[in-house]
């Protein structure tokens, strides 16, 4: 069985092999080519498949069968028995910021029964530059570099820090859904790297997270998905639905994260006023 596997030690030679594979980019990146473009829809760099690749080989050497849902190389299966386990990665979330020299981007594993994100059971987020990994398994909680973390139940706007995707994409449709959401928030916030981001929210450094662009791939998000989760945060869809997403790299999403059902509301609130207004 999968859920037998010892994840957490799997997960810790990954980020160990991620780091070694990208560690001479991390005082002073030389300029990235582009090989194409990645199953998730964006141009791949080097450093994406310099991760993957470690990610990959570091699974294979301990003979599993799996499937790989990656954001770079697509859906590949290996081993005899494919099924067994869908492993959804982003190798390197935050690539802009990795290759601007700026200190905050990530690696994140899903492991689940199934390609659908209400099916995930153990999670790693890596932030590759400060040595802090956020891990969770399902039932079992959600830990900061083996810490249990849970969420800020600071429930009012006006004194919360809220991260907020403003990148690109569909801004003009958006601005008028946050326009109330950002005058009643005291600290906005956005670091670029979405499944770091979402980590931020379930140990309490941040009190919730939005992204209402629909352009946020399921790989980045599935492995932190688990980890809010597991801290007991509160995760919905903008219109306040429950979210189970495919485990596809073309699968994308749109999200509201928190500390506590109560700011969760607040946000809903505010997000809706500003939809009905525009
Ligand atoms: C990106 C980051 C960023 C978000 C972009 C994503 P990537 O991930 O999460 O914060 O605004 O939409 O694409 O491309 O570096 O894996
Ligand atoms: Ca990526």
């Amino acid at each position: 069985m999968s859920e037998d596997i010892d994840w957490l030690q799997i997960f810790k030679a990954c980020e160990e092999n991620v780091k070694a594979k990208i560690q001479h980019l991390k005082k002073s990146p030389p300029p990235q080519s582009e090989l194409g473009i990645g199953a998730g829809g964006d141009p791949i760099k080097p450093v994406d498949l310099a991760a993957e690749n470690a990610i990959v080989k570091t699974i294979r050497e301990r003979n599993l069968s799996f499937t790989l849902i990656s954001e770079e190389s697509g859906i590949r299966k290996f081993g005899n028995t494919p099924e067994d386990c869908y492993l959804t990665i982003d190798p390197i979330d935050g690539t802009t910021n990795l290759v601007h020299g700026l200190p905050f981007y990530c690696s994140s594993i899903a492991v689940s029964r199934k390609p659908s994100s209400s099916k995930v059971f153990a999670a790693l987020v890596t932030d590759l530059h400060h040595d802090i990994s956020y891990t969770a398994i399902e039932g079992k909680g959600a830990q900061r570099n083996g810490q249990r973390i849970t969420p800020s139940q600071n429930s009012t706007l006006n004194k919360a820090l809220i991260g907020l995707d403003l990148n690109t994409y569909k801004i003009k449709e958006i601005i008028p859904r946050i326009n109330n959401l950002i005058q009643h928030t005291k600290h906005i916030r956005h670091f670029g790297a979405n499944a770091l981001e979402i980590c931020y929210v379930a140990d309490g450094s941040t009190d919730a997270f939005v992204d209402l662009r629909g352009k946020l791939r399921a790989t980045d998000v599935a492995a932190a998905f688990l980890i809010l989760k597991e801290a007991g945060g509160t995760l919905t869809a903008p219109d306040g639905q429950p979210i189970d997403l495919k485990l596809d790299p073309k699968q994308k999403t749109k999200f509201i994260v928190s500390g506590n059902p109560k700011i969760h509301k607040a946000l809903l609130d505010l997000i809706t006023i500003g939809k009905q207004t525009c």
